[in-house]
């Protein structure tokens, strides 16, 4: 029977025919990603360069000699690969596990074309069983688990983890994300979240999903 592992690497490798020659891309983070990125090293495709989204992703690429660019120095990208925590049939989703949803939303909106790659565990009907991480700066910690309190989520902060870009994380069980773009809004409102990892704003464009069965592309529906 296929296990999880041999899920992910088989969407990481499907997402490859999705990959044009002579481009830019934007990657993820995660072990999907991880298998991604092994998949395209091997296969020999052409790209320009890759923009990463956080620093073991940029180890993975330095590991399998994929040039890295920031994204500074690009004027888009034509596709982003990344996994997630949890994608609904409007291809929304939950992102943040791995700690890198800020760069990941930021690398992820100057791409044309968003490919999330995942095992069928990820696949719901309904986001929010996963808890939704907040990125935070440091000392609006209180301040803002106060406010997500009011939103129905119960916060907790993820002891001992830093982000790349120095803030911390709380992740929040039990918000009804039935309305995942307005969510997505009102917690990135309150005054000290850098960001949360609601991907409805930017949905992927393609799900590559890969079940016991085989994988499939998934299109919102
Ligand atoms: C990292 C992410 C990842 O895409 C998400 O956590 C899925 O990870 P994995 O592929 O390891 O299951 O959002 O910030």
């Amino acid at each position: 029977m296929a296990t999880q592992d041999d899920l992910k690497r088989m969407a990481a490798h499907k997402a490859l025919e999705l990959v044009p020659h002579g481009e830019y891309i934007g990657v993820g983070t995660g072990s999907t990603v991880k298998y991604f990125i092994e998949a395209l090293a091997a296969s020999g495709k052409d790209i320009k360069g890759a923009v990463s989204t956080s620093s073991s992703t940029s180890a993975l690429l330095r590991q399998h000699g994929i040039a890295e660019v920031g994204l500074n120095e690009v004027n888009g990208l034509a596709l982003y690969v990344d996994g997630a925590d949890e994608i609904n049939h409007s291809l929304q989703m939950i992102k943040g596990g791995g700690g890198a949803l800020l760069n990941e939303k930021i690398v992820a909106s100057a791409s044309r074309q968003f490919v999330c790659i995942a095992d069928e565990s990820k696949y719901v009907a309904r986001l929010g069983k996963f808890p939704l991480p907040v990125e935070v700066i440091e000392h609006a910690r209180s301040l803002v688990s106060r406010q997500l309190l009011k939103l129905g989520g119960e916060p907790e902060l993820r002891i001992g983890v830093k982000t790349d870009n120095g803030h911390q994380i709380v992740d929040v069980s039990g918000l009804n994300l039935d309305q995942p773009m307005s969510m997505e809004d009102a917690i990135n409102h309150i005054p000290g979240v850098v960001e949360n990892g609601i991907f409805a704003r930017r949905p992927a464009d393609v799900l590559v999903l890969a079940r016991a069965g085989g994988v499939e592309l998934v299109y919102a529906k």
